[in-house]
Order: C-alpha cells, then sequence, then structure tokens
C-alpha cells in the first residue's frame, strides 16, 4: 500500500492552500475528503442534478439511477441482502432515532428493558431515555471491566425475558473498542429481542456484513467514512421494515393519498420523504470506491498499525491516564487525559503545533462520568496518516508538559 500516493489525493494536506500543514487527528469526527469524492459530488451537481423519482426526463432519470445504484452498491459493501433494506438518512443519528421512535414507540410496553452499553454515544442513548421514559420501559446499562473493556458476562446477565431491544456500539468513539456484535445479537436474538448495531466508528475501518452478525438494524454515518457530511445509512431486516410505521411523512413516500387519509410505499422510499440528499449519495458512492480499491483490510492494518504504535509512543508520560483496552480488538482511536492538565489545554498546544485532536466528552457524557473525568482528548487516525506524524504527535504530546510548566 503506498500511503504517500493515497496521500496525494487528499488535498487538505496542501499546506499551500490550507495555509498551514495540518495533522489530523480527528478522523473519528468526521474523514477527511478524496479528491474522488470532492469531483464526483461536484460532477454531479453539474452534469446530472435533478430531483430523483420524480421525473420522466433525462436529468431526473440519471439521478434516479445514480441514487438506486448506489444503494445497490452500499447493499454489497455490508452484504444485505436486498437493496430494499438500505436506507439512506442524514446520519446516524437520524437512523437511530428512526428507530426509537417508529420501531421502539410502536413494540415497547411498560417495564419492557432496552439494553445500551456505557461505551455510546448520545446518537445512541438519548432516544432511548426519551421512548423508556415515554412507554414506562428501562434503560439498563453494560458497564466495563478494569482496563475500559466492555464486561460480556455483565451483558450476559442483564439480557432478560424483559429485554427487547439491544443496542450497542460495534466501535466505540472513545475507547476504541470493536464490540464483538455477533455474539451481542446472538444474545439478544435468544430472549427474543431485537439487535441494533451502531457502526458509525466501524464502516470506514472494518468488514461490515449484516448476515454475518445477523443484526436486525444497523446505522453509520457517511462523513465518517470519506464520504461528505449530511448522508447516512440505516440498515434493517426487511421483515422489520415492512412493518414499519415511516418517521417522516411528506412526498415521495406515499403509495396513494386520499383527503383524510394515506397509504406508504414498500421500504426503503417509505423511509425516505421529502427531497434526498443525492449529491450526498453520489459523494458516498465514490467513498466506497476508494475504501474498495484500497481494501478494508488493508485500511484496518494500517489504522490498528497507527492506533498501537501511539500507544506506545505515549503510554509512559507522566501522569497520563490511556482509556485503551490495549487486549481488546481496537479501532482507529486513542482517549487520554492527563491528572493535571486540562484536555482543552492539551488541544490548544497541539494546535498550535499543528496537530489537530479534539477534546471534550465526545459525546459520550455519561462514559466520561463513569470514568471519574469530565473530559479527556482524543486522537484518531484514518488512511491518511502515517508514522511519522505519529511520532511527531508523540513528541509534541510530552512537550505539552513542558509548556505547561510541569
Ligand atoms: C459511535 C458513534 N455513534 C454515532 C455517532 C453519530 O454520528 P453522526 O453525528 O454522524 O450522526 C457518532 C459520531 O461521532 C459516533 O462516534
Amino acid at each position: 500500500m503506498n500511503i504517500e500516493k493515497i496521500r496525494n489525493e487528499f488535498p487538505f494536506l496542501d499546506a499551500e492552500k490550507t495555509g498551514k500543514k495540518v495533522i489530523y487527528l480527528d478522523s473519528a469526527a468526521t474523514s477527511q475528503k478524496p479528491l474522488s469524492v470532492i469531483n464526483a459530488q461536484a460532477d454531479y451537481y453539474k452534469y446530472s442534478n435533478a430531483n430523483p423519482h420524480r421525473g420522466s426526463h433525462y436529468l431526473s432519470w440519471k439521478a434516479t439511477e445514480v441514487y438506486e445504484k448506489t444503494r445497490e452498491k452500499i447493499r454489497n459493501f455490508i452484504n444485505a441482502n436486498r437493496p430494499e433494506e438500505i436506507i439512506y438518512t442524514r446520519n446516524a443519528t437520524e437512523s437511530l432515532n428512526l428507530l426509537a421512535y417508529s420501531y421502539a414507540s410502536e413494540n415497547l410496553k411498560e417495564g419492557d428493558e432496552i439494553l445500551i452499553s456505557i461505551l455510546e454515544h448520545h446518537a445512541n442513548l438519548v432516544p432511548w431515555q426519551r421512548v423508556a421514559k415515554e412507554k414506562g420501559a428501562v434503560l439498563k446499562y453494560v458497564y466495563l471491566n478494569e482496563d475500559f473493556s466492555l464486561d460480556y458476562n455483565q451483558l450476559r446477565d442483564k439480557i432478560t425475558n424483559k429485554t427487547k431491544i439491544v443496542a450497542i456500539t460495534a466501535s466505540s468513539n472513545v475507547t476504541g473498542e470493536m464490540t464483538d456484535v455477533k455474539k451481542i445479537t446472538k444474545l439478544a436474538h435468544e430472549v427474543g429481542a431485537i439487535s441494533i448495531v451502531d457502526a458509525c466508528q466501524l464502516a470506514a475501518h472494518k468488514a461490515i456484513d449484516v448476515k454475518d452478525i445477523d443484526c436486525d438494524f444497523l446505522a453509520f454515518s457517511g462523513h465518517k467514512m470519506y464520504a461528505p457530511l449530511g448522508i447516512g445509512i440505516l440498515f434493517g431486516k426487511y421483515s422489520l421494515l415492512e412493518n414499519l410505521k415511516p418517521y417522516n411523512l411528506g412526498g415521495d413516500m406515499i403509495e396513494y393519498v386520499y383527503e383524510q387519509e394515506s397509504t406508504f410505499a414498500k421500504p426503503a422510499q417509505r423511509f425516505e420523504a421529502g427531497t434526498q440528499d443525492v449529491g450526498g449519495v453520489v459523494g458516498l458512492s465514490a467513498a466506497i470506491d476508494f475504501i474498495n480499491e484500497i481494501g478494508i483490510d488493508n485500511i484496518y492494518e494500517h489504522e490498528n498499525e497507527l492506533v498501537r504504535y501511539a500507544y506506545d509512543l505515549i503510554k509512559d508520560i507522566d501522569n497520563i491516564k490511556i482509556f485503551f483496552p490495549e487486549k481488546r480488538n481496537t479501532g482507529s482511536v486513542l482517549s487520554f487525559a492527563f491528572c493535571d492538565i486540562h484536555p482543552h489545554d492539551i488541544a490548544s498546544i497541539l494546535d498550535m503545533n499543528g496537530i489537530a485532536v479534539r477534546s471534550g466528552h465526545h459525546c459520550a457524557m455519561p462514559l466520561h462520568t463513569y470514568l471519574g473525568v469530565s473530559s479527556t482528548c482524543r486522537a484518531s487516525f484514518a488512511i491518511y496518516n502515517t508514522k511519522e506524524e505519529v511520532e511527531y504527535f508523540a513528541k509534541e504530546l510530552k512537550n505539552v508538559r513542558k509548556v505547561m510548566g510541569l
């Protein structure tokens, strides 16, 4: 794999154009976009822009074609059974809200239980809080082992006959752990619960096979996998989607509309009301080509090498605490804190040296409370990062202590 060649695909690395050399270690928030994605989206707006499904003219037909062909590409990317199981949304957040609103509010009753983990991003947490309150259901959490890894013994104990929904991240955006969603799904199914997988931090890093996982629903966002902002995916098993009520109502999701009532289109169209982000779909299509060309296994190997290297280089810095379950399968994020320096100070000092890391609670406040810190710093890696960048980051992180006079 030629990383230099891959880096040439990313305009953000052109310091003359950006005004500054940037070492971007914030891909878990959003990845940078390769030229192929940027150009594909621009070309769509230049030469193929129209509202899909609605017109019988040439450009509308072209927009419809790319919209539906991409659905098939995504089906293939995650190994779903049929393209109708792929729903376009704005992002993973919208996908998960759709489930909380449509599936959960239809199917839960008082006393039922929703099981999530303390690792969850707010997108896979806050919607469940609301639906649990509304339905009188109980929201339960699985916590972690001493080494910050998910406690599977606890998970097994907490799945009971009352459990109706198990919604767990496939990869934590804080600890980086890639969970065993296949095992979790099996445990959920044994008690008749459905399994929802938040694959937001997985889709750009590791192959997803929904048939193998056997999950009922799975959500992810395009912008974390080299695609534009504003396009997301919800996968659902067709047998469940068929019986799911739509979340958004309006144009393009109906079968017949009468004065007082309407009937709805079949999935996936039923869940895609209103004018969709076709430009985003085109970008997502190019992003999947980009990933496939490199090979997702190669991407995983490269990123895993970087994250492990970074861990080794920083783990002995004075007063550092790294929230990294090193014995588990991990993705490409590394979160850490110093007991004597605020994460925002760390991020600002690194930024002065051209290193972009994130500081804060990373939309995982309950996790931070559980870990006993209000915020952490997070370095996250992607295919365009190099070992030299990791070394520079580690050197400058050590330097932060000196800058702070420690
Ligand atoms: C694990 C996880 N789930 C869900 C989300 C929500 O993604 P989005 O903001 O694209 O909807 C994120 C975003 O950081 C995430 O890391």
